[in-house]
Parts: structure tokens; C-alpha cells; sequence
């Protein structure tokens, strides 16, 4: 891979969600304790821990999943689970309890489940997120920069962008590809991959595909973009390089997360 790399990164975080995020908190009693620790350490002896696994999943929009409380405690007093999600079975064996949650529409849910022992009560929490396929993969028409290739690629309306690989392919090969792991945002995206390509004989001809890839656990659902060719590029055009001048400073993975929308749909979801 000769080609540029592009690494610097503008992110764009919406602030607005942070404000109106009805569906981050469960209920307002538990979100105001401090989280994963309990209120007032107790000398007890009783020292154990409580863990909900898996503690980050995405599931397709309507499906259900399991979630699993466990704890070190030999003899629990009690345990709950904590959710705005709908409850469906439970199985329980030494030192576990499983928990369904049904038809799982919200965009992000977080999830609490408690264990008391030994007249002590803690917490564990884990987060289930429904994703978004994205409306869309689009690979602009390439531009000539001096000898290099300007590609763009825009994803839209994608959701959980953490789970999200960008991927630039000609012929059967891998040109670039980036993953968005590093953002954990809880907002509807749209993501823009710019990439300078710089052109060898092979790459005339080829076909450029843009695909985008959402690894969810279990359940990789993939989006491809219609296929470019460089070839009907003509050679230099000035008022294009102009226009590249205000693009130049976005090179790498530009990321617009979707707050309009964002609020729209949860305004939505909060009535169901
Ligand atoms: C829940 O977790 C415990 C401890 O990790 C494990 O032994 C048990 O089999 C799990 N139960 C289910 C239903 O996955
Ligand atoms: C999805 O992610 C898992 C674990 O991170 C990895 O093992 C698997 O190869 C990935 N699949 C694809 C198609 O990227
Ligand atoms: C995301 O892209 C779509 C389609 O291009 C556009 O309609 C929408 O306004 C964009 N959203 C943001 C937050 O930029």
C-alpha cells in the first residue's frame, strides 16, 4: 500500500443528545447512585463480584437476547434486573442468573442487574443497542489531484458506528480500510472516508467499490456502494483542484454524528 495514508481525524460529537437522551438512563432512581461501586464501601467481609455479560451487544431491531448476571457470592439474598426493555424468560443456576429481553427496538438501552450478599448490594451493567444498516454507501466520482486520486466515501444514517468497518476495494483487493471502533458514540452517524489514491497502471481499469461492514456479535451485515472506474477521468481540470483545497483538510475518516435524526427517532421510540 504505496498510497497515502490518511490519518488526521475530525469528529464532530453532537452535544445535543447529551441533554435530551431520554432513553440513556433507566429509571431516575438508579442513575443517580455512583455506578459499579456501591454507595458506602462496607468493611464486610463478604468481598464478591457481580458481572452482567455481555456487556455491549447489538442486536437487529425486534430480536431478542440474553443477558447473564453472575456473581461470586455462595448464597445470594436477592437479585433483580433493572430495564426499561421487555422481560421475557429467566433461567437461574449456582452463582447465575439469564435473563431475555424481548423485541429490542431502542436504540440504546442500558441494563442493570443487582446481587445482594451478605446484606450487601451491588451492581453490574451492560448496554443493548438495536443497529442501523446504513440508507446508504455512496463513492463519489474520483478527482484528480496533481498525480493522485481523491476518493470519497459517505455512509449514512449508520448506527452503532463502533462496530463499523469502511473499506475501499478494486478487483478482488483491499485499497484501505478503517476501523471505527475508537468511536463509541450512541448516535446516529454519517461517516466520510477520504482517501488519495495514487494511480498505477492496474488501477486504471478496475472497478473502486466502497463497502461499509457492521460486525455486530453474530451478525455481520454488509452495504456496498455502486462501482467506479478512474478511466473516464479527464486529465487536469483547475477548477477542480480548486474546489480541493477546502477538502484537503478533511482527509481520514470524517464523522457527522446524526443529532436531528437522532432525536426524532427516539422521540418515536419513546412513544411505544
Ligand atoms: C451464566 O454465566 C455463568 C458464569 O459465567 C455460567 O456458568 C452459566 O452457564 C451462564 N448461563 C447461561 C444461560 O449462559
Ligand atoms: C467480526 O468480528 C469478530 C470479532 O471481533 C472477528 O473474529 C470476525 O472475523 C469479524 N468478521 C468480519 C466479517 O469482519
Ligand atoms: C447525513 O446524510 C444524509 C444523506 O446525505 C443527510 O440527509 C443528513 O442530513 C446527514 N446528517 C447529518 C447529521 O449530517
Amino acid at each position: 500500500m504505496r498510497s497515502l495514508l490518511l490519518l488526521s481525524l475530525l469528529l464532530l460529537l453532537a452535544a445535543a443528545y447529551l441533554g435530551g437522551g431520554s432513553t440513556r438512563g433507566p429509571r431516575a432512581a438508579w442513575t443517580q447512585g455512583p455506578e459499579g461501586s456501591p454507595a458506602s464501601p462496607l468493611e464486610s467481609s463478604a468481598q464478591f463480584w457481580v458481572r452482567l455479560s455481555p456487556e455491549v451487544v447489538a442486536v437487529p431491531p425486534g430480536d431478542s437476547v440474553w443477558l447473564n448476571c453472575s456473581s461470586s457470592c455462595p448464597l445470594p439474598e436477592g437479585s433483580g434486573l433493572i430495564t426499561r426493555l421487555r422481560q421475557g424468560k429467566t433461567l437461574g443456576g449456582p452463582g447465575w442468573m439469564a435473563y431475555q429481553l424481548l423485541d429490542v427496538r431502542a436504540w440504546s438501552s442500558d441494563v442493570r442487574c443487582f446481587i445482594t450478599c451478605d446484606g450487601e448490594t451491588r451492581w453490574a451493567k451492560a448496554r443493548v443497542t438495536a443497529y442501523k444498516r446504513p440508507k446508504s454507501v455512496i463513492l463519489e466520482p474520483p478527482v484528480l489531484v496533481g498525480s493522485k486520486y481523491m476518493l470519497r466515501c459517505h455512509v449514512t444514517h449508520v448506527f452503532p458506528v463502533g462496530f463499523l468497518v469502511v473499506m475501499l476495494r478494486q478487483g478482488g483487493r483491499v485499497i484501505y480500510f478503517e476501523s471505527l471502533e475508537r468511536f463509541t458514540g450512541l448516535d446516529l452517524a454519517n461517516v466520510t472516508l477520504t482517501y488519495e489514491l495514487r494511480p498505477g497502471i492496474r488501477h486504471l481499469w478496475q472497478p473502486i467499490t466502497c463497502h461499509a461492514r457492521l460486525n455486530l456479535s453474530g451478525l455481520v451485515v454488509r452495504s456496498s456502494s455502486a462501482p467506479i472506474t478512474l478511466t473516464a477521468l479527464a486529465w487536469n481540470t483547475k477548477s477542480k483542484a480548486l474546489s480541493l483545497a477546502s477538502i484537503a483538510a478533511l482527509l481520514g475518516i470524517v464523522l457527522i454524528v446524526g443529532a436531528t435524526y437522532l432525536h426524532k427517532y427516539l422521540a418515536m421510540r419513546a412513544q411505544m
